[in-house]
């Protein structure tokens, strides 16, 4: 069966005879940004409701569950639910809202006691929550095991866009990775690089692919247990852009803290001795943009430099304008390079931005998820 051959919502109403009056247990990813207790972007809610009303409208009685951060299995106020309650008791007040999944251990133990206490009393279960679905835990693989399952419209959404783009993607395909660490994008760069025509390659882990080329990368963010890795994968004749200038921060200055001092200047894929590279510099920003503006197909996951500080945010910026430029179909996964795209004002001008970061990789990399396994009714112990 292929991981996208779910149940939908109306292969769930029609097999339980109508949703009037059923008891309907809506697992969601509202893991939304929290500042002092105030949530600071609600795209997850919001991107949840579609399912939630279609529900409430047939006269099902929801109940959403949802974790929130990463408490450690017990209560903790910081990670209360209450925030997320208020908010979606504006926009779904029919809906109620049980408390953060994670304050038990439970959940991500995927207990069987837990997963008892979730299905008890409930006559059905919906998975909308893509940005968790490659988390095997209770609220995610649990409850298709007792109850008729079905995925709900997001996590539908989800998986028909960026299977499509992995399966049947629109030429000339490319990648474009950033963030931290290539150890955690090894599997997805692998695979991207099955099915991307070109990847583009910037952020943290630009500098261990550069180094790996011969460079000096200064005190620039280094796996240095990734060098041969990253060697590898470029003699094996891929089409990896990499940077041929960086924007980099001199000694003595601070991330984030302009006042800190600390000399930013442009160099090119040498960083010195003391120097930390902290975004692509423009001429690399260009070449990744004509490059860009070719793709029938843009994937495009993690930031290319540290954009959160003004001094580095012209690489991100740049790469983001390009993609919102870009007349190919263009796909944004979750996290930061969506938070980005919404720094800059640009998301009504892509047609696709994930909900899920890691999910959304994970999907990339494996073709399937623990969550749609579930819904499938592969076993998942
Ligand atoms: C996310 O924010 O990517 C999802 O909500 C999953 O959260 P987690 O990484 O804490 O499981």
């Amino acid at each position: 069966m292929a991981a996208a051959d779910v149940p939908t919502l109306e292969d769930l109403e029609a097999g339980l005879g109508g949703l009037d009056g059923k008891r309907v247990l809506v697992r969601a990813d509202l893991n939304v940004p929290l500042r002092d207790g105030r949530i600071t972007d609600d795209l997850r809610i919001r991107a949840a409701l579609p399912t939630l009303r279609w529900l409430t409208e047939r006269g099902a009685q929801v109940t959403a569950c949802s974790h929130l951060g990463r408490p450690k299995g017990a209560p903790d106020p910081q990670f209360s639910i209450d925030p997320v309650r208020a908010r979606l008791a504006e926009l779904a007040p029919e809906v109620e809202v049980m408390e953060n999944l994670r304050f038990d251990p439970g959940e991500t133990a995927d207990d069987p006691a837990f997963v008892a206490r979730l299905v008890e009393g409930r006559d059905a279960y919906v998975n909308d929550a893509f940005g968790a679905s490659h988390r095997a835990h209770a609220s995610i693989v649990g409850p298709p095991r007792s109850l008729p399952s079905a995925a709900g419209r997001l996590l539908a959404r989800e998986v028909e866009v960026l299977l499509g783009c992995r399966e049947h993607p629109r030429r000339p395909f490319v990648g474009i990775l950033g963030g931290a660490k290539v150890s955690d994008k090894l599997g997805v760069i692998d695979a991207l690089l099955g099915v991307c025509d070109r990847l583009v390659i910037g952020g943290g882990m630009c500098f261990t692919f550069l180094a790996a080329q011969g460079h000096r990368v200064g005190s620039s963010l280094l796996e240095e247990d990734q060098v041969a890795n990253c060697r590898a994968l470029l003699e094996s004749g891929a089409a990896i852009h990499l940077p041929t200038d960086v924007t980099a921060l001199g000694p003595g200055g601070r991330i984030g803290d302009p006042e800190a001092g600390g000399e930013v200047r442009q160099v090119g894929a040498d960083v010195p001795e003391g120097w930390m590279g902290l975004d692509i510099g423009p001429g690399t920003a260009a070449e990744f943009s004509d490059v860009i503006a070719e793709a029938g197909q843009v994937l495009w996951n993690g930031p290319m430099g540290v954009f959160e500080d003004p001094r580095f945010e012209a690489g991100t910026r740049t790469v983001a304008e390009a993609v919102a430029e870009c007349r190919g179909f263009t796909v944004v996964g979750g996290g930061d390079s969506a938070a980005a795209v919404a720094q800059f004002d640009l998301a009504d001008r892509i047609d696709h931005i994930s909900t899920g970061g890691g999910a959304s990789l994970e999907l990339i990399e494996n073709g399937d998820l623990p969550g749609l396994a579930a819904l499938r009714g592969d076993a998942t112990d």
